[in-house]
């Protein structure tokens, strides 16, 4: 305790000499080196496990990074990440790396994210962040168009296709609506075509059970996401099962085919009608307010600017200790030494992207 409270005043009187000269040491690590990936990949498993709707983000891109060390405290690592969001429901077990990306043409969901790590004793850990999500969509006529979660056509497939499944399936379980993914739809020669994605939770009733079905606890349930497909009079549903959270067995699937519309009734205990103003899901804005000094005003700004503006010329500066007095430089000069010394011609970056 005596000892935690000597570190924090010592942390503190490191802070208060920065103003007299004591300045954090920063370095520059190229974005694809292996110490950035390792950094971004805490980032995008801790993004994936905050959130509890929606989907999986893979990385796709390091846009910047930067290693702020000051003595006696954890370096910490200021990263400008670009995620993807996936096909695999946050409750799917399925490893992100073996996650699929959603593509343009099926309206990807981007997010921009700043991220404050720490590299303590334990390992690297995330000590704040902020996403912003945005959808991408290639310009295209007869694409599948993102609809409201709400919209009424597509709420009646979803309807339709659960009842079915639930009194089809191989698993004798029947099913809630957990929540929404999402739901498009597309003009075809018969009418127009709608496609939703959405959650499901199984309930303490078999598919023959006529009662109120009430559903399972988290930690027991089955959930599933299924895809169901169709116009007034085809459907198709395809639900893949994923068994209980961190169950041992992989995911199997349940395949049935929807001939007629049918009325479901049950929705699930996470079931939200706030998300239904929405096309898609969103991500947590800012995961600790208190820390969000942390996530310096010019991120959101230069999250933009990046994309833009071709970084020809930044400078890769090995870590200096402290001591060495002059060679430390200050964050805040961080801009014209980039500006000022262009050494490098090769862009270090963003780095690559990894999907588009
Ligand atoms: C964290 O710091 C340790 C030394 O304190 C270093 O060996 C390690 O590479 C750092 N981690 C990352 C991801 O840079
Ligand atoms: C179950 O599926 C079969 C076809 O696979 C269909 O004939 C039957 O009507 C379905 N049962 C219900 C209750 O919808
Ligand atoms: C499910 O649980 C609810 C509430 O406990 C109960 O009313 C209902 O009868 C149960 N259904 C079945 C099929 O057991
Ligand atoms: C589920 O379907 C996928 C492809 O649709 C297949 O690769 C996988 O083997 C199936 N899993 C099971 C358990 O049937």
């Amino acid at each position: 305790m005596k000892l935690c409270a000597t570190l924090t005043v010592l942390g503190l009187l490191v802070m208060g000499s920065r103003a007299q000269g004591v300045m954090p040491s920063v370095s520059f690590p190229p974005c694809d080196s292996p110490e950035a990936e390792a950094a971004a990949l805490v980032a995008q498993d801790f993004l994936n496990a905050q959130h509890t709707h929606g989907y999986k983000y893979a990385l796709n891109q390091i846009e910047e990074i930067k290693i702020v060390s000051m003595p006696l405290q954890a370096d910490t690592y200021h990263l400008e990440l670009d995620f993807l969001e996936t096909t695999c429901h946050v409750l799917d077990p399925t490893p992100v790396s073996l996650c699929p990306v959603r593509q343009k043409f099926n309206t990807a969901v981007e997010a921009d994210c700043d991220f404050v790590l720490a590299n303590t004793t334990q390992g690297l850990s995330v000590v704040a962040f902020k996403c912003k999500t945005e959808t991408e969509s290639d310009e295209c006529l007869g694409c599948p168009q993102l609809v409201r979660l709400n919209d009424a056509d597509g709420l009646q497939l979803i309807a339709s296709s659960l009842d079915y499944f639930n009194k089809n399936n191989t698993l004798n379980t029947k099913f809630a609506l957990l929540e929404i993914g999402r739901m498009t739809s597309q003009i075809a020669s018969g009418g127009p075509r709608y496609f939703a994605e959405y959650a499901i939770i199984g309930t303490n009733c078999t598919s023959q059970d006529d009662d109120i079905c009430i559903p399972q606890n988290h930690n027991v349930a089955i959930h599933g996401l299924c895809l169901a497909e169709g116009s007034a009079k085809l459907n198709d549903v395809d639900c893949k099962i994923f068994g209980p959270t961190q169950a041992a067995d992989p995911a199997s699937n349940a395949t049935v085919q929807v001939q007629k519309l049918l009325h479901a009734h049950t929705f699930g205990p996470q079931h939200n009608p706030s998300i239904h103003s929405l096309k898609h899901h969103k991500l947590t804005a800012i995961h600790d307010p208190s820390a969000s000094s942390l996530l310096s005003a010019e991120s959101s700004e230069s999250a933009e600017s990046v994309k833009v503006v071709p970084k020809v010329a930044t400078v890769v500066k090995r870590e200096v200790p402290a001591t060495e007095g002059p060679a430390v430089d200050a964050a805040a000069s961080e801009k014209t030494h980039v500006l000022s010394k262009p050494v490098l011609l090769a862009p270090i970056c963003p780095g690559k992207n990894k999907h588009f």
